[in-house]
């Protein structure tokens, strides 16, 4: 009787020079989202924010992995960055859309520097927002806070998805499932990492140094089921109610997760 061995998870660990140059990308994913979120004010549109994003990543020699991104059954995306209104979850496509008074606006970029990517999103409230919208965004970045603390060598993915979300739900929010974090590095989706914003500690992948993937948990006020728009990529919550959405790339280092886009 012959057994095998399963095959380990591809998963590329980088080395402290290849960490350097993935926080550079983390630097210039930290600008673009601050800058361009302090122009967020009523009256303009996503499609404005991303012009502005644009000049920040071309001006400083980067690109965006999102612009033609096209996984299957996906068409090509159309923009540098993804700026998701209230009820838009994740991937909404920048363009006509005004923003207003009271609105939560995320952006999320991923951007290219020198071959090497960093992954981020933050979400912010517009002028005065109602105390459910206040609570969302304060959970929703603790929530990535808590995740991240359990990002150290030898916790499992599984670690970081249920501090996630036993933070989120005891709130009453829930928790959306379908999209996870991922491996990051020389592209945005990389190898087989996947950290899911749910499940059970103990569980998962076993973390190691070298490692470098983004945490991401996306929290509804409302039910947790998707839906995706007829564009193919606007993820908005079923129950139309509001979803915040915070993400860092981090990078497993011997004491614990180094955080690569915090502007450092
Ligand atoms: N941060 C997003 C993600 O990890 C970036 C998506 S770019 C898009 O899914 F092209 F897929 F929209
Ligand atoms: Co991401």
């Amino acid at each position: 009787m012959k057994y095998e061995l399963p095959a380990l998870p591809m998963i590329q660990l980088k080395t402290t020079e290849e960490i350097a140059k993935m926080r550079a990308a983390g630097r210039l994913v930290y600008r673009v989202i601050h800058e361009t979120g302090a122009l967020i004010r009523p009256g303009i549109t996503t499609g404005e924010l991303e012009e502005h994003a644009i000049q920040i990543i071309s001006d400083s020699g980067g690109s965006s992995p999102c612009l033609g991104y096209a996984p299957a059954g996906h068409p090509p995306y159309p923009a540098w960055t993804c700026i998701s209104v209230n009820e838009e979850i994740v991937h909404a496509i920048p363009g006509a859309r005004v923003i207003k008074e009271g609105d939560l606006v995320t952006i999320d970029c991923c951007a290219e520097l020198n071959g090497w990517l960093a992954d981020s999103a933050k979400t912010f409230p517009v002028g005065k927002v109602s105390p459910l919208a206040q609570k969302l965004l304060k959970v929703t970045e603790e929530s990535l806070i808590r995740g991240i603390a359990q990002a150290k060598p030898g916790n499992r993915t599984g670690d970081i998805g249920a501090a996630v979300q036993k933070y989120a739900e005891s709130f009453g929010f829930s928790v959306v499932r379908e999209l996870n974090g991922h491996g990051v590095g020389k592209s945005m989706h990389e190898g087989e990492l996947h950290v899911p914003n749910f499940g059970f500690k103990g569980r998962g992948t076993v973390l190691q140094c070298g490692m470098t993937f983004a945490i991401e948990p996306m929290i509804n006020a409302g039910r947790r089921h998707i839906r995706t728009r007829q564009d193919g990529w606007t993820i908005v919550t079923q129950d139309g109610s509001l979803s915040a959405h915070f993400e860092h790339t981090v990078a497993i280092v011997p004491n614990g997760a180094e955080i690569l886009t915090n502007g450092d």
